[in-house]
């Protein structure tokens, strides 16, 4: 590296030791900035935040640098990453051109932005084979926040970034949660304060014609579709063995250590008892109204404000977390957790409930009347 690491917030002047350590840069600091991009130039990992999550991040034509991803994370090698760009420019390098039609109208739509595009791999990119995990295509986004930006632009390569939790774990909006996963596996984090949006992307397929959302994210179904100007698919639900389109998506992810269950608010106060008279103690996560309301034997985290989904979205994997120990709304003691989404549907919530139903994946049925909500 060019110059000399800048400390960490907590030690100031880090003692050379046999320990790896893990760099904090400030997120607001332009020779961290730098430095950091040239660690990722350098073959090192870097995680940073998006306006989804925080992402680690690794030079994407580097072979060696993508595969560390994979063992710091404990990753399966099937589950291909996200190549993150400062701007469309370069993406020719990676798809043939001319784009889909349907692309071209998404990244005018929503590029800079928490959108990924699947799109034919060209048969000359410049991508570590790791990246696409042996597939014909790739997956590429445009991040929107200012540090994902402004370090891009700096790192002047590719950058294979999955979101920076250890595999199966819920995603990190912060840069400690990133060190509570992956301290000492990486070689920096840029702190960039809390992700915005709290969920991530939307990954969509157009390729060959057709338009098919494989993950639900930030950007909602409705908004895809105002812009294509007709409906487009939806990814099904994933059998065991199944062949998947979004590899990622056959996976329990998302997820705290102790078994989570998705109820409707109408149904917490029943499923509470039912647990309680099995001698469990209950989590239950849900929004400041529910959760303000529980008998002091249960652990309550508050997701959100009241009729809120997007704060909901936003503290989602923070509250997923605390029942883990972690952050200062941490609990502990959880058997059970029991998970409230907010009333509705679409938007936003069709992320939401993703994640919920990832996170409760292998579960089977909380309720002896009613089960895990769909859709609800
Ligand atoms: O918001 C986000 O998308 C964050 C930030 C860091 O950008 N990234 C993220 O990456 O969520 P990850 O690896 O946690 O999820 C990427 C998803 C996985 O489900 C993966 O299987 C899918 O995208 N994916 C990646 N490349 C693909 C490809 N070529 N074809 C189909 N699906 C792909
Ligand atoms: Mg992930």
């Amino acid at each position: 590296m060019p110059f000399p690491p800048p400390p960490r917030p907590s030690s100031p002047s880090p003692s050379p030791s046999l320990t790896p350590q893990t760099i904090v840069y400030s997120g607001q600091n332009e020779l961290d900035l730098t430095t950091a991009a040239s660690a990722l130039r350098a073959g090192k990992l870097i995680a940073f935040p998006t306006e989804t999550v925080y992402g680690l991040g690794a030079d994407a034509t580097n072979q060696a640098a993508v595969l560390s991803i994979f063992a710091a994370k404990h990753r399966p090698a099937d589950n291909p990453l996200i190549v993150h760009l400062p701007s469309a420019q370069t993406l020719p390098t990676l798809t043939p051109t001319p784009l889909p039609a349907a692309a071209t109208r998404l990244i005018a739509a929503f590029w800079p932005g928490p959108l990924t595009l699947i799109l034919p791999l060209h048969p000359r990119a410049r991508l570590a084979a790791a990246v696409t995990a042996g597939l014909r295509s790739v997956a590429v986004r445009v991040p929107r926040h200012p540090v994902a930006a402004a370090l891009l632009s700096r790192a002047g390569v590719p950058v294979a970034a999955p979101s920076a939790n250890r595999s199966g774990r819920p995603s990190p909006t912060t840069a400690a949660h990133v060190l509570c996963d992956l301290d000492g596996a990486v070689d920096g984090v840029v702190d960039g304060g809390a992700a915005f949006g709290g969920v991530e992307s939307t990954v969509v397929d157009v390729r060959g014609g057709m338009v098919r959302v494989l993950r639900p994210g930030m950007v909602s179904v409705a908004e895809i579709e105002r812009v294509i100007g007709e409906s487009v698919g939806r990814a099904g639900k994933v059998e065991p063995g199944e062949k998947v389109v979004a590899p990622g998506m056959k996976y329990r992810h998302y997820a705290p250590g102790a078994p989570l269950y998705v109820v409707r608010a109408g149904e917490l106060a029943g499923e509470i008892a039912r647990w309680e008279e099995l001698g469990q103690t209950v989590g239950v996560l849900a929004e400041a109204g529910v959760a303000s309301r529980l008998g002091k034997q249960v652990r309550a985290v508050t997701c959100g404000s009241n009729g809120d989904v997007e704060s909901f979205a936003r503290e989602l994997y923070a509250a997923l977390r605390a029942f883990d120990g972690e952050g200062t709304n941490a609990v502990a003691g959880a058997d059970v957790i029991l998970a409230v989404p907010p009333a509705g549907s679409g938007g936003l919530l069709d992320a939401v409930l993703n994640r919920l139903e990832k996170a409760a994946a292998g579960n089977g049925e909380s309720g002896v009347t009613s089960g895990r909500a769909r859709g609800a």
